[in-house]
């Protein structure tokens, strides 16, 4: 049986699919165009994903926006990145939220211009009880920030070691309540990790595609989720 418009059976569609969007940077460059005209292209992109992923019955979408080792880029770049962020809020929230969607951050907010953190926590608000997707905008993250903030975070509420465990660790991390991803996609055919849900990945299926991010589309989408159904998930046992 069949309700997805994809030839899979719905129990084999993953629940949480996690991206790495990368390549804009190289998608503009070899188009003769500047970097930042990538990153526009890439957000034009990721509307027809999110579209996708509900569509497919996907329930939970993670997306690798900005790390904490983009900082290290050039300032244009990196103030040019946190202006789209503002802008893809602006302009995409109405939308999103009609569509059901509910918006969710990982990473350290804290740490972003008091006026994105702002329209970041409005934009969450907002769409605090719409079900039909979940959609984790990973934003200034970092899986080692992540398990040093939820050690810190440990300790502070003073608990003992004996009973710290791997579900209580899950609990501290900033993807709290969300299940680990059972696929990530990672465009631009690096073959790494980059610092992105190091803990949650454990066990997570990867598909890698030379794809540069803007041009990764719904059908090639859909070769990735036909793929991992055809996967046989082992973790460990035979
Ligand atoms: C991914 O594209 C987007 C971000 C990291 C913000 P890149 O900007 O890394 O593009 P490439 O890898 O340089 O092509
Ligand atoms: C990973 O891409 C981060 C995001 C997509 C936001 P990068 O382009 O920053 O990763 P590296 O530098 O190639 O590992
Ligand atoms: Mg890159």
């Amino acid at each position: 049986m069949s309700n997805s418009p994809l030839n899979i059976p719905i129990e084999k569609i993953p629940r949480h699919v996690a991206m790495i969007m990368d390549g804009n940077g190289r998608w503009a460059i070899s188009r003769g165009l500047p970097r930042l005209a990538g990153h526009k292209a890439g957000t034009e992109n990721l509307r027809r994903v999110i579209r996708a992923s509900v569509e497919f019955g996907v329930k939970y979408l993670t997306i690798y926006a900005f790390s904490t080792e983009n900082w290290g880029r050039p300032p244009e770049e990196v103030q040019g990145l946190m202006y789209i962020l503002q802008d893809v809020i602006d302009k995409e929230l109405g939308e999103l939220n009609k569509e059901g969607v509910q918006l969710r951050h990982i990473g350290r907010l804290e740490r972003l211009d008091p006026r994105i953190q702002q329209k970041v926590l409005k934009a969450i608000d907002l769409t605090k009880n719409n079900d039909k997707l979940i959609l984790n905008v990973a934003f200034n993250y970092g899986g080692r920030d992540e398990i040093v903030c939820a050690i810190q975070k440990l300790m502070n509420e003073g608990i003992r070691a004996e009973d710290v465990t791997d579900e209580l660790v899950s609990k501290y991390m900033f993807t709290v309540g969300v299940p680990d991803p059972d696929l990530i996609i990672r465009t631009s055919g690096e073959l790494r990790v980059s610092n992105f849900l190091i803990w949650q990945a454990a066990y997570s299926e990867w598909y890698i595609t030379p794809t540069f991010w803007p041009d990764f589309d719904r059908e090639e989408y859909g070769r990735a989720l036909e793929d991992f159904a055809n996967r046989d998930r082992r973790y460990g046992k035979i």
